[in-house]
């Protein structure tokens, strides 16, 4: 297995990785899942200590990067947002430079992106996003991941994503644009996915051949797709807008009837966790079409070989 050279130092957004980088992460990623099945782990992280500050809940994100770490040798120390000094008022200049003179690498789930962006320029460690208000790169790197284990040729697959233009929702178009895979996001108005990052996006999609496409209609959307994806319409920290979203997003939800305008072999993905008979039926959850613990599952190998080759020897 080799460990690929990343031209970053942390992985803030998936714009961070190239195409190449990207799918050298993946045949590592591939080597330490089948290597993971036999029972065996490279200690590619002996005695590396992982900081994971936690703003907001998570259970996959958690438990992934700690499951993780300690697989290859290492360790992970939680940290809870509510109880360290960062919530007292400690900058994130003085927590990233304290972190880096103990630990090998910082991983941060945070309300503002800019908490991210600013903990990455103030540590000499590696830092990697595990989820802010605008991103969640280590989950599209799984979710592309897992439509890779399945179909080696990414640049002949369609994406449809159905509901809020949200962090997942970023996160999946820089992936998918870089790795020349088609999207199509049907969104209502006001829950579109940020312009800029669409528009940044495209830019990247017009070299490796694919096409980044917003539309109305989810039944437009999904017609082609081999992959159908969505996510929560509340996000965290969004509760104050429950009422209005779950207004504007309630036709843009994936049912059977949905999924039976598009093609007939088409999966269905979820970052989890999900809100059942909300955005997503929960027959069509627990269906064969959904491929979403796999999803879930590759998170850890992903992760893994993120660390490796963000924190490994
Ligand atoms: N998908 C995801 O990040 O899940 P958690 O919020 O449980 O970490
Ligand atoms: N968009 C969701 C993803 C959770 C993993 C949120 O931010 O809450």
């Amino acid at each position: 297995m080799r460990i690929p050279k990343l031209n970053t130092k942390d992985l803030v957004t998936v714009s961070d990785l190239t195409r190449n980088e990207i799918m050298a992460l993946f045949n590592l990623t591939a080597g330490l899942k089948r290597d993971a099945a036999r029972g065996r782990h490279p200690d590619f992280l002996k005695k590396k200590s992982l900081a994971m500050i936690f703003e907001k809940s998570s259970t996959r994100t958690r438990v992934s990067f700690e499951t993780g770490v300690t697989q290859l040798g290492g360790h992970a120390l939680f940290l809870d947002g509510n109880s360290i000094q960062l919530r007292r008022g400690e900058t994130i200049f003085d927590t990233a430079k304290v972190l880096s003179r103990y630990v090998d690498g910082i991983m941060i789930r945070t309300f503002s992106h800019d908490n991210v962006v600013e903990l990455a320029k103030s540590a000499s460690v590696p830092v990697i996003n595990g989820l802010s208000d605008e991103h969640h790169p280590c989950q599209a790197l799984a979710d592309f991941f897992t439509i890779f284990e399945r179909d080696r040729r990414l640049k002949e697959v369609t994406m449809a994503y159905v509901g809020d233009g949200n962090n997942v929702a970023h996160s999946l178009i820089q992936c998918a644009a870089i790795l020349g895979v088609n999207i199509v996001l049907a969104c209502p108005a006001q829950y579109e996915p940020d312009p800029t990052i669409v528009e940044d996006a495209r830019r990247v999609a017009s070299r490796s051949g694919s096409k980044v496409t917003i539309t109305r209609d989810p039944e437009a959307a999904v017609r082609d797709a081999h992959y159908i994806y969505t996510d929560v319409w509340i996000s965290m920290g969004e509760e104050k807008k429950a009422a209005a979203k779950k207004r504007a997003l309630a036709k843009y939800r994936i049912t059977k009837e949905l999924l039976s305008k598009g093609r007939p072999d088409s999966k269905v993905m979820h970052c989890l966790p999900a809100h059942r008979d909300e955005e997503i039926e929960a027959d069509v959850l627990d269906s064969g079409r959904a491929i979403v613990f796999d999803e879930a599952e590759n998170r850890l190998h992903v992760q893994k070989a993120v660390m490796c080759a963000l924190m490994g020897k």
